[in-house]
């Protein structure tokens, strides 16, 4: 038996194996009110029927003008927990234990007058420095699009503070410029996460999971060390580690299997209790078996992968060859329109 299939606890809650579907935007699958064009629990379901341990269920906007694109999900209004409870309850059949992103992107938002940590250079926008009441009306929809999970049945949320969305615009010394007490010193910059992570324990329960999408944000990792440590001692349940604002590649040991950004998920582990899952480039199950063995990561997430065969989960645990995501250059095909994904037309 490979440790891929070993069973890891997060907060209270045991997952039945290593493996993480990590959050995928299904682009042109919602319409501009924030609901499912396309069944999420049949999208899912296939993932979970196939052994997946955990789902992060894609990014999903606390507020319409906090979206990422018009066809985003949406989880700002009750109206929208029955499309999560449907999820909740097709997964949970399997026995995988499902979560959903929620996200607010800041100057990265649709529309042209755009809110951010400060003011900044965006293309085509108008960027205005958040006031502290905007602030705070932001923390709310945090916590209310968390307790809508809570309500559909899903077993936690992951807060989105990465890939230069309005939480890594907090915590980006590179943008962040405020002189208020959400800005300065790195305690300052990542205040506004830890805010919100302790209000959604307080308004969801001891045993809700709240995983954090940590961005790296520049190269240097003793800020980062700090953040994670405050994170962590916030209640942040797991952490799923990507990149942040401005990341540059950068050399990793030779004997390291993976990728810088994958990399980063073991710098990162060396400096919380909490499960990490690493991410990026994992499409074969041979490199994610190496990476749990060799305790390089706790969990690891297979995004494209799993896009490209709905069954990788289940042929990873059992050694079988994997449809192989193409990578498609220049773009990944999902992310133009999910029906346009090579493997999706098979
Ligand atoms: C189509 C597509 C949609 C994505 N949507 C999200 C998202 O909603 N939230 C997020 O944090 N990352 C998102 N990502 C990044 C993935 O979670 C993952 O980190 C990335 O695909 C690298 O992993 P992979 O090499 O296994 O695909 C997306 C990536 C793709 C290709």
């Amino acid at each position: 038996m490979s440790k891929l299939e070993s069973p890891i606890k997060i907060n209270t809650t045991v997952i039945k194996n290593r493996i993480v579907m990590p959050p995928l935007v299904c682009f042109n699958w919602a319409d501009r009110n924030g609901f499912e064009t396309v069944s999420r629990a049949e999208h899912y379901g296939k993932r979970s029927d196939a052994e997946t341990g955990l789902i992060v269920i894609e990014a999903a906007a606390i507020e319409p003008s906090g979206r990422i694109v018009e066809s985003e999900l949406g989880i700002w209004t009750d109206e929208h927990i029955p499309q999560y409870n449907r999820i909740a309850n097709r997964c949970h059949q399997n026995g995988t234990v499902v979560i959903v992103q929620i996200v607010h992107a800041g100057s990265k938002s649709i529309g042209q007058t755009v809110i951010s940590s400060s003011v900044h250079e965006v293309d085509d926008k108008v960027v205005h420095e958040m006031t502290l009441d905007q602030i705070e009306d932001v923390k709310t929809s945090f916590v209310k699009a968390a307790v809508r999970a809570f309500k559909a049945g899903l077993d936690g949320v992951e807060v989105h503070g990465a890939h230069g969305y309005l939480l890594s615009q907090f915590t980006a010394k590179t943008v962040n410029n405020r002189t208020d007490y959400y800005g300065g010193s790195v305690k300052n910059r990542v205040k506004l996460s830890i805010e919100i992570v302790k209000l959604i324990r307080e308004a969801t329960s001891k045993e809700f999971i709240i995983g954090y999408r940590y961005g790296v944000n520049d190269p240097s990792f003793e800020e980062d060390i700090q953040m994670i440590k405050l994170l962590d001692d916030a209640g942040v349940d797991m952490f799923n580690v990507s990149a942040g604002i401005g990341i540059k590649p950068f050399e990793v040991p030779n004997n390291y299997p993976a990728s810088f950004i994958t990399y980063l998920g073991y710098q990162m582990k060396q400096h919380t209790q909490k499960p990490v899952v690493s991410v990026f480039g994992i499409l074969d199950p041979e490199l994610a078996i190496e990476l749990i063995e060799k305790d390089y990561t706790d969990m690891v997430a297979i995004g494209r992968g799993l896009l490209a065969d709905p069954k990788w989960s289940l042929k990873a645990l059992t050694q079988k060859p994997v449809n192989r995501c193409y990578q498609c250059k220049p773009r990944c095909k999902f992310a133009i329109d999910g029906h346009q994904c090579p493997w999706a037309k098979k």
